[in-house]
């Protein structure tokens, strides 16, 4: 049988680098926000075309401080889509915030932005986009509404490393995008990770 993902596979591609890395980590046994963290970070934020990128454990984790970091909270909407993984709508239930379902464009998969005007409602913070399959949601149009009706847009680009639309990469379009390294994603780690990237520099 062809496994659906071979990590051993891209692992040994990689191993020489991974263990050099790793030497470098336990020699220093500094294993929390040393400097790896803001070399990677550095480059994120550069690879994104963002100017700041902040490393967090998961991605489950890059989404719940975003919506914490753009003050939603407690009885405030979040208008996502219900194609996506269940950490997108934990995330916003984390906060206390109450998700509004919005149903996908049928050419793309992912939200809809011809839907959102009519979930938006007076409780309504922020949208909450997800890219999926290689696709990007339409985020010209969804930065319209949002920048129209004053809501935070928080992408969840959980496995969208490196997807483009209109020359800016996923991530980078919104006020804050969320990214996850869980191994079988677009850029595995060895172990859970994830990241926030922002080109506002009081959500740094
Ligand atoms: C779309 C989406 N959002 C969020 C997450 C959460 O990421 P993590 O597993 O790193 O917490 C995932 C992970 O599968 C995901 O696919």
């Amino acid at each position: 049988m062809i496994p659906f993902l071979d990590l051993k596979a891209q692992h040994a591609e990689l191993e020489p680098q991974l263990m050099r890395a790793a030497q470098r980590v336990i020699g220093r046994a500094q294993f929390t926000l040393g400097p790896e963290t803001q070399v990677f970070e550095a480059a994120l934020a550069e690879f994104c075309g963002a100017r700041h990128a902040v490393a967090v454990n998961t991605g489950t984790s890059a989404l719940h401080l975003a919506l914490l970091a753009a003050g939603v909270g407690p009885g405030d909407e979040v208008i996502t889509t219900p194609a996506t993984f269940v950490a997108t709508i934990a995330a916003i239930q984390y906060v206390g915030a109450i998700p509004r379902l919005v149903d996908i464009d049928p050419d793309t998969w992912t939200l809809d932005p011809a839907r959102i005007e009519t979930a938006i409602t007076p409780r309504s913070r922020a949208i909450l986009p997800v890219h999926l399959h290689g696709r990007m949601a339409d985020m010209t149009a969804i930065m319209n509404t949002a920048r129209a009706h004053g809501l935070v847009v928080i992408e969840d680009a959980a496995q969208a490393l490196g997807a483009s639309a209109d020359g800016l990469r996923a991530g980078a379009h919104g006020d804050l995008g969320c990214f996850s390294f869980y191994p079988g994603k677009n850029l595995g780690a060895c172990g859970e990770g994830g990241a926030v990237v922002t080109n506002h520099p009081e959500f740094d």
